[in-house]
C-alpha cells in the first residue's frame, strides 16, 4: 500500500510536469516568434570564438538568425587586395549551420570600416574589377550557406540624395546595379538587400525608394530593404515606422528590421549647437545611468519594445527578419557610441545576461493572441 501511494506520487508528479511544460507556451524568443519571422542577433568576436559558454548557449536557445557584428566588413575579411581573412567567417558560417540558423551576411559594399586599398583606385574599370572580385569570392564561398546579404550598406544622405563615397566618385550610381548584379551572379538564391539607418526619414525613404526603383527597373533584382533599428524611446514614431514598413513593401521587396536596439541615453545631437567632442566624455548629463536604469526608464523601455513589436507582429507578412544589434546591454556599441565610455541598456539581456522586463514585454504580446 505504502509503495502504491508512492508510485502514484511519482505518476502525478510526472502528469503535472507534462501539464506545465504544455501549459508554459514559451520558453525563448525564438520559439515564441517562430510563426512570424525569424528573430536574430549580431554576434561580436568574442561570440563567435564561442569564449563564454553561458553565451553560446543563449544565443542558439534565443535566436534563429544571427549576422557578424564587425568580422565581415571589408577592412577584415578583405584587408589587403590581394588577400582575403576567412578564418572568423568560416567558423561564423559553420556555428549558423550547425545550429540551423537563417545567417545573414553584413556587408558587401560600405564607406566604413572600408578596406583601405580601395580608396587608393582611381581608375573606373580596376574600381568595377576589384568590387566584381571582392564580392564574386565572399558570396562565392558561402554558396548555399549565407541566407542573405547586405550587398550595399548607407549610400545615402540624410536628404535621400546619393553618399560622396570613393565608390559614387569613381563610378557614378552605376556602383549600385553593379554591387546587385555582381551578387546575384555569385549565388541566385541568396537574398539581396539594401540597408541603411533613419529609413523611417520622410526625405531618406523617399531617396531609398528612388533608388531601389531604378535598380529594379534596369531588371536586377533586390530582395529586400533592411531598416537598422537604432531607435531611442520616443523617436521614431510608430506610425512612420509603420508608413515606412508599408512603402519598402510596396516595392514588391520584403522588410527586415536589422540591428535593432533602442538607446536611453541623450543624444549629443539633441543639444542645440553642440559638437561631439571629449567635454561630454566625463559629463554625467551625458551618462545619467552609470550604475543602474531607473524603474520608470525600465517600464518606457518595456512599453517602448512591446509597441515595436505588436507593429512588427501586425505587418509579419512583410516582414522577414528582426535583428537586435547585439545579445547583451554590456556588449553594445552604445557603450561607445556617438560617445566613448557611457553606460548604455538598449538590448533585451542585461550585463549579467537576464532577461529585462522588454523581454517579457516581447513575449506577452504572443500569450495575449493566444488566449484570445
Ligand atoms: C558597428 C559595430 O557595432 C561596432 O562594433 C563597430 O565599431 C562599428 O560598427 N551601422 C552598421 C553596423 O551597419 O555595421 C554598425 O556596427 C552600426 C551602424
Amino acid at each position: 500500500m505504502k509503495n502504491y501511494a508512492y508510485v502514484m506520487a511519482i505518476l502525478l508528479l510526472i502528469v503535472n510536469c507534462k501539464d506545465i511544460n504544455e501549459i508554459k507556451p514559451v520558453n525563448s524568443l525564438k520559439s515564441t516568434l517562430k510563426d512570424n519571422f525569424y528573430i536574430g542577433t549580431a554576434m561580436n568576436e568574442s561570440q563567435i570564438e564561442e569564449e563564454n559558454p553561458v553565451v553560446t548557449a543563449l544565443i542558439s536557445k534565443e535566436f534563429n538568425s544571427i549576422t557578424a557584428e564587425n568580422i565581415m566588413k571589408s577592412m577584415f575579411i578583405h584587408p589587403a587586395k590581394a588577400s582575403f581573412d576567412f578564418k572568423l567567417t568560416d567558423k561564423f558560417v559553420a556555428l549558423g549551420e550547425k545550429n540551423n540558423m537563417f545567417i545573414h551576411g553584413h556587408t558587401l559594399i560600405w564607406h566604413s570600416q572600408l578596406a583601405p586599398w580601395f580608396t587608393e583606385i582611381k581608375d573606373s574599370t580596376e574600381l568595377a574589377n576589384a568590387i566584381e572580385h571582392h564580392i564574386k569570392t565572399i558570396v562565392g564561398r558561402y554558396k548555399g550557406k549565407i541566407n542573405s546579404w547586405d550587398v550595399v550598406n548607407e549610400a545615402l544622405n540624410e536628404d535621400g540624395t546619393l553618399r560622396k563615397t570613393v565608390f559614387l566618385d569613381v563610378l557614378g550610381e552605376d556602383y549600385l546595379p553593379m554591387a546587385f548584379k555582381f551578387a546575384f551572379e555569385a549565388d541566385a538564391n541568396t537574398e539581396l538587400y539594401y540597408n541603411d539607418y533613419n529609413m523611417t526619414h520622410e526625405e531618406k525613404r523617399n531617396g531609398a525608394i528612388r533608388m531601389i526603383k531604378r535598380i529594379q527597373e534596369k531588371g536586377i533584382k533586390v530582395d529586400g530593404i533592411g531598416m537598422q533599428g537604432h531607435w531611442g524611446l520616443e523617436k521614431p514614431s510608430i506610425e512612420d515606422i509603420e508608413k515606412s514598413i508599408l512603402d519598402y513593401a510596396s516595392l514588391g521587396v520584403k522588410v527586415a528590421i536589422t540591428e535593432l536596439d533602442i538607446n536611453v541615453l541623450p543624444s549629443p545631437w539633441d543639444l542645440v549647437g553642440a559638437d561631439v567632442n571629449q567635454n561630454f566624455e566625463s559629463s554625467k548629463k551625458m551618462n545619467p545611468y552609470p550604475e543602474n536604469l531607473p524603474d520608470s526608464i525600465q517600464t518606457k523601455f518595456a512599453k517602448r519594445y512591446q509597441d515595436i513589436f505588436k507593429l512588427f507582429l501586425k505587418h509579419q507578412d512583410k516582414i522577414g527578419r528582426v535583428t537586435f544589434w547585439g545579445v547583451n546591454d554590456g556588449q553594445s556599441w552604445l557603450n561607445d557610441w556617438p560617445i566613448k565610455g557611457r553606460t548604455n541598456y538598449p538590448l533585451l539581456f542585461d550585463r549579467e545576461l537576464k532577461p529585462k522586463a522588454a523581454y517579457d514585454s516581447i513575449i506577452a504580446l504572443k500569450l495575449k493572441q493566444r488566449s484570445n
